[in-house]
C-alpha cells in the first residue's frame, strides 16, 4: 500500500487503506521505530496564521525527529501584513527552498489554494471550519491504542459541531472505519449535514448513553456570527460534560478533547484530569508521532 498524495489537506481525499497505513506509520514512530532520517536535507516551513500551541508544536518536533530543517513563520511579523495574497506567501516559501508546508489559516480550504500555488507538499494544519486531518489521526490513534479497534464502536462528539474542523475531520475518518458516530450539542451549533453513519442527537445524555468514548469541543466563538445564548452555568449544565453525566456512557468509557479546553465550561475539570478516563494529553503525545507519519508520507511520495 502507497500513500498516494503529495499533499494532506484532508480526510476526505484519503481511503481507508491510506488512513490505516498513516495509522500503523504513527504507532511504528511511537513505538521508537519507523525511518529515522526520513526528511534528511527538506525544509519545512510552518505558517500559521491562527493561534495553536499543541499542532505547531508538535509539526516542529516532528520535522526535526524526522532529520528536516525546520523554519516557523513569524506571520504577525510577515509581509502578509504589507497585503501579500496567501498563494504568493507560500510561492516566496517555497522559492527559499521549503519543501513542505504546514499551514493553519482561519479561512476553509486556504490549505487547498496554497496546494494549487506550490510544487513542494502541503499539510493542512486547520483551515477555518474546513478540516483539521492530522487531529483526527491523532483521535484515530488514541482510540485505537486504548480499545485494540475502532470498527464497532461508538463514538459521542459533543459541542459546537458546526464550527469545528475537529468533527468534520473526525466523523469522515471514524464512520470511514466503521465506528458508530453521534454529535450533540446546542441546535444553534449542529451541522446542517452529516456524513452516512453519523447520527445527530440534540439531547446530551442520549448521544452519550453507553458511548465507548465521548469527545467534547470548545465553542468557537471566533467562527461565530451570533453570540451563543446561553450563560456559561447553562451551557455547562445542558451541554457540559460532567461527573454526573459521564455515568450514562460505557463502564470502561474514555474523555476525549482536542484541546483547549475550557474547564468548568464543556467539561468538569475532574473528568479531564482523571488518569483512569481522561485521554487528553495521551491525544497530545499522539501528536508528535501522527505529524511524522504524515509528513514522511507527502514527502515520500513526491
Ligand atoms: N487541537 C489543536 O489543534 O490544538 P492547538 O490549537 O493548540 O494546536
Amino acid at each position: 500500500m502507497v500513500f498516494a498524495h503529495s499533499h494532506l489537506l484532508g480526510i476526505a481525499d484519503l481511503s481507508r487503506a491510506e488512513i490505516v497505513l498513516l495509522l500503523d506509520e504513527a504507532e511504528r514512530y511511537a513505538n521508537g521505530e519507523g525511518e529515522p532520517d526520513a526528511l534528511a536535507g527538506c525544509v519545512q516551513v510552518n505558517a500559521f496564521f491562527e493561534n495553536s500551541t499543541r499542532t505547531l508544536l508538535s509539526f516542529e518536533l516532528a520535522g526535526k525527529r524526522l532529520g528536516a530543517h525546520v523554519l516557523t513563520m513569524a506571520v504577525a511579523q510577515s509581509s502578509v501584513a504589507k497585503g501579500e495574497s496567501l498563494a504568493d506567501t507560500a510561492r516566496t516559501i517555497e522559492a527559499l527552498g521549503a519543501t513542505a508546508i504546514v499551514m493553519r489559516h482561519p479561512q476553509s480550504g486556504a490549505a487547498a489554494v496554497v496546494a494549487a500555488a506550490v510544487r513542494c507538499a502541503v499539510v493542512n494544519a486547520g483551515d477555518g471550519t474546513g478540516e483539521h486531518p492530522t487531529q483526527a489521526l491523532i483521535d484515530a490513534l488514541a482510540l485505537r491504542r486504548r480499545f485494540g479497534r475502532i470498527e464497532g464502536l461508538t463514538i459521542a462528539i459533543c459541542g459546537d459541531i458546526r464550527h469545528s474542523r475537529v468533527a468534520k475531520s473526525n466523523m469522515l475518518l471514524l464512520t470511514g472505519l466503521g465506528a458508530r458516530v453521534r454529535v450533540t450539542g446546542p441546535a444553534m451549533l449542529l451541522p446542517a449535514e452529516v456524513p452516512d453513519g453519523v447520527s445527530v442527537l440534540p439531547n446530551m445524555d442520549e448521544a452519550i448513553a453507553d458511548a465507548d468514548a465521548v469527545m467534547m469541543l470548545r465553542v468557537q466563538h471566533e467562527r461565530m456570527t451570533d453570540r451563543i445564548e446561553l450563560s456559561v452555568a447553562d451551557y455547562h449544565a445542558r451541554y457540559g460534560l460532567t461527573c454526573e453525566r459521564f455515568h450514562g456512557a460505557a463502564p470502561e468509557a474514555a474523555v476525549m478533547h482536542p484541546g483547549p479546553i475550557n474547564r468548568g465550561v464543556e467539561i468538569d475539570g475532574a473528568l479531564a484530569d482523571d488518569p483512569a478516563r481522561s485521554m487528553i494529553l495521551a491525544q497530545v503525545a499522539l501528536g508528535v508521532p501522527v505529524r511524522m507519519a504524515c509528513l514522511a508520507a507527502v514527502h515520500k511520495h513526491r
